[in-house]
């Protein structure tokens, strides 16, 4: 697999920031900064040579958009999907949570068209809208998608938070949740091997796998942490601040570019594109 270019990463997110900061400060649901965040990512995929479709749903008395990227080529009935969530809270420009998994995924997206991927399986990339109030775009994509559709899709890799400022490298655990993936679980694993220690983490429902465990399709996922408070013993193998949160600004006004730890999310951005190459090429 290539490897993802930490600035190039870091960029989008220093995009997304600015269009927090020219839009009331936050890029939420039913905000015009959720929207520019959309209009900016489907820009770059359109160039890039993607297939993008903005798919509206409403929730809450406000239109919101899933936006997804489709590699053109592989083999449909055997398709790989990875995505995230694109929407802040309102309290903040959510840098880390998720313009971290979103300005992640959408680096891996750049590079394999730059490199001519040409997978056996076909790709879909995904950015969620009103994740935040509820899984709500993910679970209306899933939702609508026609039964011969969705027994396509073989897999799902969700990365919501990839950049905390005192990180975990947690991978979703398969035993944690309906249809994890074991295949999958070990594969994101491995991507770390020889890099650094990983834990494995019960996510539950907590974010947009949640709709394709529910409906059966294979699904994993990174994080490295949020609210919760690093142990002593992650400390000593990870780093950073026993007693202090993983993400000491999620959900707040806070998470901004500041709020980024970059080797996290250097390495963690390398680890989607290991598992996208592993299973698609
Ligand atoms: N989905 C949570 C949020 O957006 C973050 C989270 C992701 C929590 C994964 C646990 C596991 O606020
Ligand atoms: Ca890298
Ligand atoms: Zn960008
Ligand atoms: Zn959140
Ligand atoms: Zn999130």
């Amino acid at each position: 697999a290539p490897d993802i270019s930490l600035s190039n990463v870091q960029s989008h997110l220093s995009t997304l920031q600015s269009i927090a900061t020219a839009n009331g400060g936050n890029r939420a649901h039913g905000r015009a900064g959720y929207k520019a965040s959309v209009d900016h990512l489907k820009s770059r995929l359109d160039a890039a040579g993607y297939t993008t479709a903005v798919q509206q749903f409403t929730s809450n008395g406000a239109v919101g958009y899933n936006l997804t990227a489709d590699w053109p080529g592989g083999d449909v009935n055997n398709t790989i999907m990875l995505g995230g969530h694109l929407d802040s809270v309102t309290a903040g420009p959510g840098i880390n949570d998720n313009g971290s998994g979103s300005a992640g995924l959408l680096e891996v997206a750049l590079t394999a068209a730059r490199t001519n991927f040409a997978p056996t399986k076909h790709v879909r990339f995904a950015w969620w809208g009103a994740e935040e109030l509820g899984l709500v775009g993910s679970t209306y994509y899933v939702n609508n998608l026609p039964s011969a559709e969705r027994s396509r899709i073989k897999a799902y890799l969700n990365f919501d938070m990839i950049g905390s400022p005192n990180p975990g490298y947690f991978v979703y655990s398969a035993s944690g949740q309906p249809s994890g993936s074991l295949a999958l679980q070990q594969l994101l694993q491995s991507a770390f091997s020889g890099v650094v220690a990983t834990e494995l983490t019960s996510v539950g429902g907590r974010s947009d796998h949640a709709a394709f465990a529910r409906s059966g399709i294979p699904v994993g996922g990174l994080f490295t942490g949020a609210e919760v408070a690093k142990t002593s013993a992650q400390a000593q193998k990870w780093g950073g601040t026993a007693g202090v949160a993983f993400d000491r600004c999620y959900h707040r006004s806070c998470d901004t570019t500041a709020n980024i730890n970059a080797t996290a999310l250097d390495r963690n951005a390398d680890a989607i594109a290991f598992a996208l190459w592993g299973l698609a090429a």
